[in-house]
């Protein structure tokens, strides 16, 4: 069997650096309102679990499964969802927590199911941006760092569910 080759991408420190300046612009726009934060399983465990630690603003937190990559290094173009959020997002400032960005299929997904529901905004924060392969015109509001088009592994994403546990972010060759 052959071996998967991991380079070092981003270290924990970066990570730790980027999830603070990450913070800091949430911790501006998002006092004194009615937040829901949805994080987007599974990748995005990690990179939510560090990211609410260090926000001061009350919110309710929680979950929906999507998937689109089903063990491939590419998105099949369908997205699935098996697992919905629980609450009830009328009326309230919706923030969605996704590990990458990459053809913009998950959340354009996320963002026309949630429009349904009438919130009074929806942004997305991600910590890694892929814009080269962009499929959709899904932009970000908040970006923790910009990728180039490569497979990453690591603080949450997987290649065949191996990987997630990594605290850093690697480039799978
Ligand atoms: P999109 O729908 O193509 O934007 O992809 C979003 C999802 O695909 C992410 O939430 C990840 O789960 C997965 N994904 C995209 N790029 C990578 C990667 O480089 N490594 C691991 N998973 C990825
Ligand atoms: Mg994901």
């Amino acid at each position: 069997m052959q071996k998967d080759k991991l380079d070092l991408l981003i270290s924990k420190n970066e990570i730790e650096k980027v999830l603070d300046k990450l913070a800091h612009l949430l911790n501006a726009d998002y006092q004194k309102k009615n937040v829901i934060i949805v994080s987007i399983l599974k990748g995005s465990f990690l990179f939510s679990a560090d990211l609410v630690r260090k926000l001061h603003f009350n919110f309710i937190i929680d979950f929906v499964r999507l998937s689109s990559y089903h063990n491939l290094k590419e998105s099949t173009g369908t997205v699935t969802l098996t697992k919905d959020i629980e609450c009830d997002i009328a009326g309230k400032h919706v923030l969605i927590l996704e590990e990458i960005l990459d053809s913009g299929m998950t959340l354009d997904f996320l963002l026309k199911r949630f429009a349904a529901n009438d919130p009074l905004s929806v942004k997305i924060c991600v910590l890694l941006d892929k814009k080269e392969k962009r499929r959709i015109p899904i932009h970000a509001d908040y970006v923790g760092i910009e990728i180039e088009d490569k497979f990453v592994v690591g603080y949450g994403l997987d290649y065949q569910e191996k990987y997630r546990n990594l605290p850093d972010i690697y480039h799978l060759k």
